[in-house]
């Protein structure tokens, strides 16, 4: 009997103090000194996506090389996968093959089936439901411009999509506080306020921007029509979201020292002005390279 894989679902499902040592490990391995020596020479790693990427697919396969895998990298439509193969059969096969398994998938259940199935370790490149390597980059990029992140306060402004429920996995995990201001009608899943609630996290779901911004350390957003939406729902979501635009006046009442994320892809002029994501307060490139040595630190610790 070998021991269970070490997977990478969900911020919710790790403790603390493993996320707290991936996160110190990712900032080993953007100093130089962790992840040195080809430490996965000989892995493999397959990548699969099912939603278009730019950012996570080539970190994870930079990443791969930089720690001396190789990466195999899979389109559904140049699969079995796509023509309906189970994942559960494709989670038996490729632990045959590969040494881990990254996936950008639709449901959340399909990551879930692919874990169990696998006897190699899983991890999640992004669901509709969450996203939480990006939260390990965006964690990252706060501590290394603010310092620690306990205790701080983090505000979101926008859709309660993926990304606002792995901030709140986050706030939880991480111990800072979180004020989500999203429309009626488009806030965060139930659940994962439940669960945050259930920990005793320090989350408030607002509707008025502002109110959330007033004194935060960083202002987040995210894209008001995310992959799997409904596109024809778009014109909808965008009044919805308008309000919730981070303008400059809108940073203006956070702290002087405040941070601006964007998971990106950014679409400048609908959920953030051209003039804070491309001004002084913007550390959006940090956090898009920040994904490549947090990824680095998830791969290490899945493949100890
Ligand atoms: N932020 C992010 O995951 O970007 P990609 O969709 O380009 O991978
Ligand atoms: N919420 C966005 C994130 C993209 C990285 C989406 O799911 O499309």
């Amino acid at each position: 009997m070998t021991d269970a894989p070490r997977h990478f679902l969900d911020l919710d499902r790790l403790a603390p103090e493993d996320l707290r040592h991936i996160l110190e490990l990712g900032k080993l391995c953007k100093a130089g000194t962790a992840g040195r020596d080809r430490p996965l020479d000989g892995q493999a790693v397959a990548l699969i996506f099912e939603k278009p990427s730019t950012r996570t697919r080539v970190s994870f396969d930079v990443g791969i090389r930089q720690l001396g895998g190789e990466p195999v990298v899979m389109e559904p439509a140049g699969t079995q996968l796509g023509r309906g193969e189970t994942v559960a059969d494709t989670a038996r096969v490729l632990s045959r093959y590969v040494d881990a398994i990254m996936i950008r998938t639709t449901k959340e259940e399909k990551l879930l089936e692919l874990a169990e199935y696998a006897s190699v370790p899983v991890i999640n490149g992004l669901t509709d439901r969450t996203h939480p390597c990006q939260l390990m980059a965006d964690v990252m990029t706060f501590e290394e411009h603010l310092g620690p992140i306990g205790g701080r306060v983090v505000a979101w402004s926008g859709d309660g999509n993926n990304m606002a429920a792995s901030w709140i996995h986050a706030a939880v995990r991480f111990d800072f506080e979180l004020r989500l201001a999203c429309p009626e009608g488009l806030a965060p899943p139930a659940e994962v306020l439940a669960w945050a609630k259930a920990e005793g996290g320090s989350i408030s779901v607002l509707h008025d921007a502002a109110q959330a911004v007033e004194g935060a350390d960083c202002v987040v957003t995210d894209t008001w029509v995310s992959m799997g939406d409904d596109e024809n729902d778009k014109q909808r979501r965008h009044a919805l979201l308008q309000p919730f635009a981070v303008t400059e006046e809108l940073m203006a009442r956070a702290k002087s020292h405040a941070i601006f994320l964007h998971c990106l892809p950014a679409h400048r002029g609908e959920e953030v002005t051209a003039a804070v994501i491309d001004g002084p307060q913007s550390r959006v490139w940090d956090e898009a390279e920040n994904r490549l040595h947090a990824q680095k630190a998830i791969l290490l610790w899945c493949l100890a």
